[in-house]
């Protein structure tokens, strides 16, 4: 590790903050094993007086693979034909968050590709029954861009936190991302939105998607500095056969632990996941997640039935387990390198 880059993770370290040239050299040195490191023993250091070895787990209900929009990367994009489409019902979710609290869950994730069936009545509806079935639980939707009045309506319902990945924080980028129809000023003005309607919010982009460089990536990390998300949701882009980005690398595993660290170092309280990509491109992802200063999984809790028709990209695990399998599964591995999962609404806790 060079001089400048051991200066510059003193520096985010202390200060929770760097300039954009010193994220960008940062981000272009990630291959450096010593720097990811001292980013890792750092990283750790910031989590440990917060949440010490516990580990959110959220419970992820994929409630519908039908999407209008056409992401470059994605495969439940509406031109893939082959893509088998599902919606579940309303009773179909209770009855997944029925089972997931009964494991221990209190937090639920209700995902879903951009699927105008649900409609806001429909979905304030859906927040509405599952918080009065499950007050103690916070509900956390993840359903793409919507109206200003959408949310608030949603926000009103009783749901708590939104997901919205920003993708990336560079215009151009974006554009080379998504189609036309898609925009980066909307993306951003959503997360505003949610925002000032007083959701906890959750950004994040993929690592390795086509077109990102060190400098997007700086991009990025200036933006989590600025916006100060509640969580930051990253993880290795994976190429999905059917989609014009079938033949593009995937993202790597170092680089996406890397940042992982840095991101913690941002804001030591964010609440970030070792996600299921990162699982997916090593047998061991998660737990190395864990180790680069992640403290949440979020194991799938979807009917085994439908799992394997919600495929963001190829090779996806945990496909064929039913929830309690998966949540034991993941109790496992994290006991294994020393993390404990909490029955716990897992809401950020004071830095
Ligand atoms: N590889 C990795 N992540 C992906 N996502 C979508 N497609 C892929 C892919 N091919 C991510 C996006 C989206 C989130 C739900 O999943 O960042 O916001
Ligand atoms: Fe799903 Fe391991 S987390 S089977």
């Amino acid at each position: 590790m060079d001089t400048r880059s051991s200066e510059l993770v003193s520096k985010l370290a202390e200060d929770h903050a760097l300039a954009l040239a010193e994220y960008e050299y940062l981000a272009a040195n990630l291959a450096d094993d010593e720097l990811r490191e001292v980013l890792a023993e750092h990283a750790r250091a910031a989590r440990e007086p917060i949440y010490g070895h516990d580990v959110f787990v959220r419970g992820l209900i994929e409630f519908s693979s039908f999407c209008k929009n056409d992401c470059y990367y994605c495969g439940l994009r509406a031109s893939n034909r082959a893509c088998e489409r599902y919606r579940l019902t309303q009773e179909q979710i209770l009855s997944c968050a029925d089972m997931g609290y009964e494991l221990g869950f209190r937090t639920f994730v209700l995902q879903s590709g951009e699927d105008p069936h649900y409609t806001d009545d429909l979905l304030v509806g859906i927040v509405t029954a599952l918080k009065a079935a499950h007050p103690d639980c916070a509900i956390t939707l993840s359903v793409g861009e919507r109206s200003r009045e959408s949310y608030a309506r949603l926000r009103d319902a009783g749901a708590d936190r939104y997901l919205l990945r920003h993708e990336t924080a560079d215009p151009d980028h974006y554009a080379s991302l998504h189609p036309a129809s898609m925009s980066w000023e909307r993306r951003m003005s959503c997360l505003r939105d949610l925002r000032e309607l007083g959701f906890a919010v959750g950004a994040g982009f993929m690592v390795g998607s086509p077109g990102q460089t060190p400098a997007t990536l700086a991009a990025d990390l200036a933006f989590i500095q600025a916006f100060q998300p509640e969580m930051c949701g990253i993880g290795p882009f994976v190429p999905h056969h059917a989609t014009p980005f079938a033949d593009e690398p995937a993202g790597t595993l170092e680089q996406t632990l890397g940042l992982l660290s840095i991101i913690r170092l941002i804001k030591p309280n964010i609440l970030l996941p070792a996600t299921t990509a990162l699982g997916t491109i090593h047998p061991m992802g998660r737990e190395l997640g864990m180790e680069a200063g992640a403290n949440v999984v979020m194991p799938n809790l979807s009917p085994g039935d439908v799992r394997s028709k919600y495929l963001l990209y190829d090779g996806k695990i945990c496909t064929g387990d039913e929830a309690a399998e998966c949540r034991r599964c993941l109790e496992m591995r994290m006991a294994r390198c020393g993390y404990n999962v909490v029955t716990d609404r897992g809401d950020p806790r004071s830095a």
